[in-house]
């Protein structure tokens, strides 16, 4: 049995591929692999923005070493994190990763949860897996939906269908949960999807670097190269 902690930031960029490789390494290798979930109080909310919140329990469907651990939930010191000094986990795989998570990790600091995970696992012996988000160049990155306001009659049918109260003039994303419900009832094709170019900045460049040189830790520059580096550990 292959013991994987999955350590999530607040990123968009690669967060379906990420939970789309998780979930098939659930359903290929079964029992032989269990997940936790480590999930950054920014990641609790891009994974409901995106719709894939609920998701998580396909991959880490709870009791022990199953469990989706939330950073809200937790208390400064992280004590979760101990379990990678106690030698439970084969392998910490973080994808993606914020350019603000590699910063921290970059430069040693451990105060937040998947940084901590981070910064115990090294500390144990573990492996640990690294997806930055921002390498080089620029990146194509999802945005979640939004109300285009040059098509919006302002009709409300969206706002009316929304279970969760999210819309007024634009889509509250600390309330959305990606349902999909408001783009299926407006008959103007207002609510939309889309993708933003983000240009990769220097300082984000030169962390990853960084980390690359780092002591136990590998960069992987996709989450499609998880599935090899996970058949190392199973
Ligand atoms: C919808 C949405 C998508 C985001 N996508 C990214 C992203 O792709 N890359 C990134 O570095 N930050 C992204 N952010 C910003 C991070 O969530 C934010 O910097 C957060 O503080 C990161 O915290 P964490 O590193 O502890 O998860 C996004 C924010 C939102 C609301």
């Amino acid at each position: 049995m292959a013991r994987i902690a999955w350590g999530i930031t607040g990123a968009g960029h690669h967060l379906r591929e990420t939970f789309d490789l998780f979930v098939r390494a659930k359903e290929v290798y079964g029992d032989r692999v269990s997940v936790t979930s480590f999930v950054s109080r920014a990641a609790e909310e891009v994974t409901r923005v995106y719709g894939l919140f609920q998701q998580l329990e396909r991959v880490s469907p709870g009791g022990y070493m199953e469990e989706v651990i939330l950073e809200r939930e937790q208390g400064w010191s992280y004590p979760k994190t101990g379990r990678f000094s106690r030698g439970i986990y084969d392998a910490l795989f973080v994808s993606p990763t914020t350019s603000n998570t590699i910063a921290k990790i970059a430069h040693g600091i451990a105060d937040s949860l998947v940084t901590n995970a981070v910064a115990h696992a090294v500390k144990g012996g573990v492996l640990v897996f690294i997806v930055p988000v921002d390498i080089a160049g620029s990146v194509k990155s999802p945005v979640p939906y939004f109300i285009n306001r040059d098509l919006c009659t302002g009709c409300q049918e969206c706002a009316q269908a929304c279970p969760n109260d999210a819309i007024d003039e634009q889509i509250d994303y600390l309330r959305c949960n990606g349902c999909g419900l408001c783009k299926d009832v407006c008959d103007y094709n207002a609510i939309q999807e889309g993708t933003v170019n983000l240009v990769v900045r220097d300082i984000d460049k030169n962390n990853v670097r960084t980390l690359r040189d780092s002591e136990g830790i590998t960069i992987l520059d996709n989450p499609h190269q998880f599935e090899k580096a996970l058949l190392t550990v199973i």
